[in-house]
């Protein structure tokens, strides 16, 4: 196939100051939990992204020095000589491809605690650090010393990253985690000296550190800078009329403009809060302040709204951080009129827990992110078939989408039946509660590839038994068939069935998915889970006019969706919607007509009246079939959810891991790098 000539513009290539862009295709500064601790293993991610077609693939942001130290989270550094090497593996990787390799240095000011370094945190007014843990450490102000220090110590980090190879080195003013943004916002910036007041004043030391890295590497390296447009705080952060005004002041000292939102939750909104495109509104002054190229983000999939963006003036290269980890080879599937090949981010943020967990990125579209290392597997690669197996998949949801689809594209022959009338197992039904819709892109990409192979045969509303099952006659079985959401109120909290009256109207989230609903006005949602599945409800919920009151063990609402970036997002949005919301609270029993909750610190208890309660807390793997066909010998293995409820992301991994690892020996250990000792 080839390429639609509306999407030529897409591949012209793009100046950047010393150096050419291939195309337009951009890959955004993102970490990926990996850092200086997985240095080949991320080398490897950014070395497919260049493959998959991306002109520039970006590293994330890179500590320059012990005093801009993030501990624990585990990013890259460039704090001396000896970081070198390791920069160099992943510029390499890069370059193998054809593509520029960026590198976003960063020192990050009051948000950088140096938890490891104990050096005393920085910041251009004194002032608490700001971190996820509270740390009860303050930052002291930078007097001209630290300043002059600071151009000094960015100035040798830019120097070591061109001695790396990079083409990109850049300057950081993103996310309210560069110290330059911090300088340049009215909101943080309460300097009385030349930097501070004035927007001129405030911008001041972001132009001399452009000034400084064009001066020490801008002979071969492009100077690019990524700056916050808006801080949402109105007139007292930065907001895009003031930003534009800074770029004017500066608009043609970088080689290139990276235009982002700050908070990083502001940036990478998820489906549940913001379209595609969700940005445009806040970065489309910016293309005619100045004639270097303007990069711009979010959530960009559609090679159309692609090239609108690019035609209607408001950027000229196609920013993107999750797309690229959905489909590191996007670029390369336009370029070869592929489209339906294309493997949409579905905006869940999955990726990003991996950051705060300080463990290696996830993604709940490609499995392979962050796995193409250490297991060896490839986004769009899988060896071929060892032998002439059939492989019968019972349960047609992530897990045996997946599954069914890389094992087809192995070569195998593949039968995969569900009981229901449509695929997708818990995607489907999910993808129907409010915000959810872009989840369906889980199943829809994995049946449109399905339905390209010969090989692999899906059967709907067909419900196996063990007898059914023999008579398919396939070598190897594989159950993943998913979970059902438990009635008795057990989950983190209660390890133990609580008491439920006979007349109590108690529902599952999945009697609400299949249907059903509260039969009186007034529903008491338990949300023991944590996760998105009990706001979501709330939501639906009280959107069809029912009176909410949503209880919670917890001090937050949906608490796991912190480090999905949305925590603050739903529970306004359900505050906002009217549900009463009952914090730090536990229920301990279910009677017709009321609920009693009980205070999780004093024990204290109390009556909630309700009509009916919807119990969010845990789910009990669906695995009778599996045990029934372990019991008569039969070669069966489990995936999914019928193994371990967890994320659709978990699933869609086990699915491919299964694939993976049939017909050869399963593999527990990964790769791994181990501290060499000194
Ligand atoms: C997992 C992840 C890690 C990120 N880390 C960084 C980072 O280190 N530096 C940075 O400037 N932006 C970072 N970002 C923000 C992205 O660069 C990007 O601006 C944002 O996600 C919006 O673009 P998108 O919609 O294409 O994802 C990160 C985003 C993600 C998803
Ligand atoms: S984890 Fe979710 S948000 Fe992140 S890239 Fe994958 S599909 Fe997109």
């Amino acid at each position: 196939m080839s390429r639609d000539p509306r999407y030529d513009i897409l591949f012209e290539p793009v100046r950047i100051g010393p150096v050419t862009a291939r195309n337009r295709f951009y890959q955004v500064p993102h970490c990926n939990g990996m850092g200086y601790r997985d240095a080949t293993a991320l080398a490897t991610m950014r070395g497919i992204k260049a493959e998959g077609g991306w002109a520039v693939v970006c590293t994330e942001m890179v500590e320059i020095h012990p005093g801009a130290d993030v501990a624990p989270y585990t990013e890259l550094r460039i704090w001396d000589d000896r970081d070198v090497p390791m920069l160099a593996r992943i510029a390499e990787k890069i370059h193998e491809h054809g593509s520029l390799a960026g590198i976003e240095l960063c020192h990050s000011g009051y948000t950088a605690p140096n938890r490891w370094s104990r050096e005393i945190p920085i910041a251009v007014s004194a002032r608490p650090v700001s971190s996820d843990y509270h740390d009860p450490i303050q930052a002291r102000a930078m007097d001209k010393q630290d300043i002059r220090d600071l151009r000094q110590i960015h100035r040798a980090a830019a120097l070591r990253a061109k001695q790396a190879g990079y083409d990109l080195v850049y300057v950081y003013a993103g996310h309210g985690l560069g110290i330059f943004q911090h300088f340049l916002s009215r909101a943080t910036n309460l300097r009385g000296d030349e930097y501070g007041g004035s927007l001129e004043n405030r911008a001041r030391l972001l132009r001399e550190v452009i000034e400084d890295t064009k001066n020490a590497v801008g002979d071969t390296c492009a100077v690019p800078v990524r700056i916050a447009m808006n801080e949402f705080q109105g007139s007292a952060g930065l907001e895009p009329a003031e930003v534009e005004d800074a770029i004017a002041m500066m608009a043609e000292l970088p080689d290139l403009w990276d235009l982002s939102l700050s908070s990083w939750s502001n940036d990478s909104q998820t489906s549940r809060f913001s379209e595609e495109g969700f940005q445009e509104p806040h970065i489309k002054g910016v293309k005619k302040l100045t004639t270097k190229p303007v990069v711009g983000v979010g959530r960009y999939t559609s090679p159309d709204s692609m090239v609108r963006v690019i035609k209607s003036g408001i950027m000229d290269m196609i920013g993107a951080a999750r797309p690229s980890i959905a489909d590191p080879f996007l670029p390369k599937k336009i370029e070869e009129g592929r489209l339906d090949d294309i493997r949409e981010c579905i905006g869940c943020n999955i990726c990003i827990t991996g950051d705060y967990s300080m463990t290696p990125i996830r993604c709940t579209q490609n499995p392979a992110m962050g796995e193409e290392w250490r297991r060896g597997w490839h986004p769009e690669r899988i060896r071929p078939k060892e032998s002439e197996s059939h492989v019968l998949i019972v349960g047609a949801g992530p897990a045996g989408l997946e599954a069914a689809r890389a094992l087809g594209q192995r070569g195998y022959q593949i039968t995969i039946a569900d009981a229901a009338r449509e695929a997708g197992g818990r995607v489907a039904r999910e993808c129907r509660l409010p915000g959810l819709s872009a989840w369906s892109r889980v199943r829809d990409w994995r049946l449109l590839q399905i339905g390209k192979m010969p090989n692999v045969r899906l059967y709907l509303e067909s419900e196996m038994t063990t007898e059914s099952i023999v008579e398919v006659g396939a070598s190897q079985v594989l159950v993943s068939t998913g979970a059902t959401w438990r009635r008795d109120g057990t989950g983190s909290y209660h390890l133990r069935p609580i008491t439920i009256a006979p007349a109590a109207d108690a529902l599952t989230p999945d009697d609400l998915m299949t249907g059903k609903r509260p039969k009186g006005k007034h529903v008491a949602i338990f949300d023991d889970d944590h996760y998105y599945m009990g706001g979501v409800l709330a939501e639906l919920l009280r959107k069809e006019d029912y009176r909410v009151s949503l209880v919670t063990p917890s001090a937050l609402v949906s608490t796991y969706t912190k480090w999905t970036l949305e925590q603050v997002r739903i529970q306004s949005r359900l505050l906002n919607l009217g549900i009463e919301i009952f914090a730090n609270t536990d229920v301990t029993s279910v009677a017709a007509g009321h609920v009693t909750l009980t205070c999780v610190f004093t024990g204290k208890e109390s009556t909630l009246p309700c009509d009916a309660a919807l119990l969010v807390t845990a789910r009990d793997p669906a695995d009778r079939l599996y045990h029934e066909l372990v019991t008569k010998n039969f070669p069966v293995s489990r995936a999914g959810d019928c193994y371990g409820p967890g994320t659709i992301a978990a699933a869609v991994y086990a699915g491919r891991r299964f694939a993976e690892e049939f017909g050869g020996t399963p593999n527990a250990i990964f790769r791994r790098e181990v501290t060499a000792l000194a």
